[in-house]
């Protein structure tokens, strides 16, 4: 009788873990639990502590000199000994505030805005070639082939080009069962992204062009001692591979979350093909609703005291950035969708230091991604027995969206 009541016990205890395919599903009634019952979350079995609730996740954001990136933020790849390899999304001030200030200037508005326009180009192109057809896979014939092209554009890939280096960040991301992405395609495609950025950022090293790869080149980056220098080449190629890795599959999911709560949510679909304006606040809500990229790892640099509990230093917290979108002390009627909703912002592109460098490139490719959907295909539904969703430690929503059109 003992063990069944020790059992029912642990059974009543809220359980997450970010590998669970189960609760990857629909982690959020987890969550919740999380939220209400355990807001400092202990999980032994894979050695990590986590926090749920919007306050405590923008509070260890914004502390980022007690909660480290430098020792990776994957939960998986998190250790003691963890090497960034120059990817500022694993570092540290005063590293990582000299490399963001520098490729901060590389995200200009009027590169922004000029890109607009290319992303409409490939909008138009992509859903026009859908044009007459019964439905197709919103994802596959769309909203993952759009943000990999942008990310080449960004960086100034020829236009011709673009098609084959699509192709090699499709085979990145692909994932086997056990390996993640270390498996042969994917580190193929790794090796011959590298070698083709590496060429592409040398020919822009000699002759300059109005693109990022260019202001990569020419960047410079103040030392401690005062020294001025280039980035090298290593640097700028891993940053140009961050931009990748960092802006492509984010993107997908969220068209993929677009396409499926859309087709859920009728009345909210027809306020926005009525009124296109609101599609900006639309595209927050949904990031809010579902966030594309939930968890973000940190390393305590000392020990930190968290309701009640002392987190020893050298410890991995997770914030749940997921999970802080729909906490009720936040935003009221959390668990509703609303694309009027009226709130002032969300965790879902992160906070503080670390906050997404990409977040205006991604709002505008999902702003232009729905007008220009919301303008041919009015109405939808999803083919719910062929989706199929993607478990991987960075990201959560949909692989495919297959769509049943008109
Ligand atoms: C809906 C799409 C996106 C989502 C949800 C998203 C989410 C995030 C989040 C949560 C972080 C913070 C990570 C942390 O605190 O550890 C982040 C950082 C970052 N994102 Fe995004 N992102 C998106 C799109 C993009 C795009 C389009 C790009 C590039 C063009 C990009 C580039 C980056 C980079 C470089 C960082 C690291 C910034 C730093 O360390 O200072 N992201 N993103």
């Amino acid at each position: 009788m003992t063990a069944i009541d020790v059992n029912d016990t642990a059974a009543a205890a809220p359980y997450w873990d970010p590998f669970d395919v189960v609760i990857d599903s629909d982690p959020h009634p987890t969550w919740r639990r999380l939220r209400d019952e355990a807001p400092l979350y202990r999980n032994d079995r894979y050695d990590f502590w986590a926090l749920s609730r919007h306050a405590d996740v923008e509070a260890a954001s914004r502390d980022a000199a007690a909660f480290s990136s430098a020792h990776g933020t994957v939960l998986e790849f998190m250790r003691e000994d963890f090497q960034a390899g120059g990817t500022m999304i694993f570092m540290d001030p005063p590293d990582h505030t000299k490399l963001r200030h520098l490729v901060s200037r590389a995200f200009t508005p009027r590169r922004m805005a000029r890109l607009e326009d290319r992303v409409r180009e490939l909008c138009v192109a992509f859903l026009d070639a859908q044009a007459g057809e019964a439905g197709f896979d919103y994802l596959g014939d769309f909203g993952a082939r759009l943000p990999a092209m942008v990310i080449a554009s960004l960086l100034g890939v020829p236009i011709e080009e673009q098609e084959e280096v699509r192709h090699t960040i499709d085979q990145l991301f692909v994932i086997e069962e056990g390996q993640g992405m270390g498996n042969e395609v994917s580190m193929q495609a790794g090796a011959k992204l590298y070698t083709y950025l590496s060429e592409l950022l040398g020919k822009r090293r000699e002759a300059p062009q109005d693109d990022m790869l260019s202001d990569l080149v020419q960047a410079e980056v103040t030392e401690d001692d005062g020294t001025v220098r280039r980035l090298t080449h290593h640097e700028a190629t891993g940053f140009a591979i961050l931009l990748i890795g960092a802006g492509t599959e984010t993107v997908a999911r969220l068209l993929g979350w677009a396409a499926v709560l859309l087709a859920r949510h009728p009345d909210q679909r027809t306020l926005l093909v009525e009124d296109p304006a609101g599609i900006p606040n639309a595209i927050e809500e949904l990031l809010r609703y579902e966030a594309p990229s939930p968890v973000q790892g940190r390393w305590t640099m000392r020990d930190v005291e968290l309701h009640g509990e002392v987190v020893p230093a050298g410890s991995k917290v997770l914030l749940l950035t997921g999970s802080a979108g729909r906490d009720e002390r936040k935003y009221p009627d959390a668990d509703r969708f609303d694309v009027q909703r009226s709130f002032d912002g969300h965790v879902s592109f992160g906070y503080g230091i670390h906050f997404c460098i990409g977040a205006a490139l991604a709002r505008m490719e999902g702003r232009i991604a729905l007008e220009e959907t919301l303008k041919r295909i009015p109405t939808w539904e999803v083919d719910h027995d062929r989706t199929k969703r993607l478990h991987t430690s960075t990201v959560r929503g949909y692989a495919e969206v297959p769509i049943l059109v008109g």
